[in-house]
Order: C-alpha cells, then structure tokens, then sequence
C-alpha cells in the first residue's frame, strides 16, 4: 500500500480588475450571460462565457423547467451550442458568474459535477486544457485544466 497525495493548482483573486484583460472580458461576458438565464425555480441565475481557438466568445445560461430533472446548466448550454455551430474549434477558457437576488454570489461559482464531466470530454475532444475561471464578487478562482476540478475522470481512453 502506498499513500498520495495529488496537487490542486489554483489562482485566487480578489479583484476583477487584477485578471488579464482577455480573463476580465469572459468574466464579464459571464455575467451578462446570468441576466438573461431562464431560472424562475431556484432563481440562481448562472452564465457561462466560452472563448473559441478563433477569438469567438460564446454565452449561455441555465435553463431551467417546470419538470425540474429537464433543466440544464449554463455551463453545458454554452460548451453545446459552440460546439453545435464550430463543431472543429478548440475551447481555450469558459467563466461562469452566478447571481441571486441580482447580486453576484461571493464566489467562486462551482460547476456541478455533470459540467465537469463535460468540461473533461470536450479537453479529451480537442486535446488541450481548458482555463476555468470561476467568477465571485468575492474571489475568483482560475484553474488551469479540468482536472483540477475532475481528478481521476471517466475519459475517453476510460472506455478501454
Ligand atoms: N447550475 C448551473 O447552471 N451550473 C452549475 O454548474 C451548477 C448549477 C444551475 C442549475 C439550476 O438551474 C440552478 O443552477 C440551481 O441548481
């Protein structure tokens, strides 16, 4: 028997203004995106940016229905649809923002488990990392690749 212990690596900020200017624009593209989402049951309004290998940014948001297991998350809406109309282009970064009651959460906004499990496809998809930058009125949190979210992840090699 051996013991591990595997390493996180984050970034934590707590000003938007000391992200780069590339990571300020998603972020803010993120919470535009949480404006428009469709959440009357849990009013936690989420919005998901998606920057694009061809400088597109791509925005969505949760989802929500009346049947409540029919509803689908910001970030997935956003990764579908770019996927859907740029079917060969590389996702370089998404930022999700999430707010309640009109304010931002403090943060950082943490992506279900079923977004990571999506996240992980569309690295495996693509063959690189994506930066994940979880926006908070209080701190954000950058991440360089999945699994940092996803340790140990059903990928696609995972199907032998
Ligand atoms: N939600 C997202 O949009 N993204 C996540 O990663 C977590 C949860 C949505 C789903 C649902 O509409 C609401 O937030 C409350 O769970």
């Amino acid at each position: 028997m051996q013991k591990k212990i595997y390493q996180i690596n984050t970034e934590e900020y707590n000003n938007l203004t000391d992200l780069s200017e590339t990571d300020q624009q998603l972020i803010l593209a993120a919470r535009e995106a949480a404006e428009k989402a469709y959440a009357p049951y849990s009013k936690f309004n989420v919005g998901a940016a998606v920057l694009l290998a061809n400088g597109e940014i791509i925005k969505g948001n949760n989802q929500e229905n009346a049947d409540f297991t029919d509803g689908l998350c910001a970030e997935r809406v956003a990764l579908f649809f770019a996927h859907a109309t740029y079917p060969d282009v590389a996702v370089k970064a998404l930022a999700v923002a999430a707010k309640t009651g009109g304010k931002l959460i403090p943060g950082p906004t943490q992506p279900c488990g079923s977004c990571r499990q999506v996240f992980v496809e569309t690295e495996s998809r693509f063959k690189q990392p994506i930066r994940l930058i979880l926006d908070g009125a209080e701190k954000i949190m950058v991440l360089d690749g999945a699994d940092s979210l996803l340790p140990f992840a059903f990928k696609p090699d995972s199907l032998g």
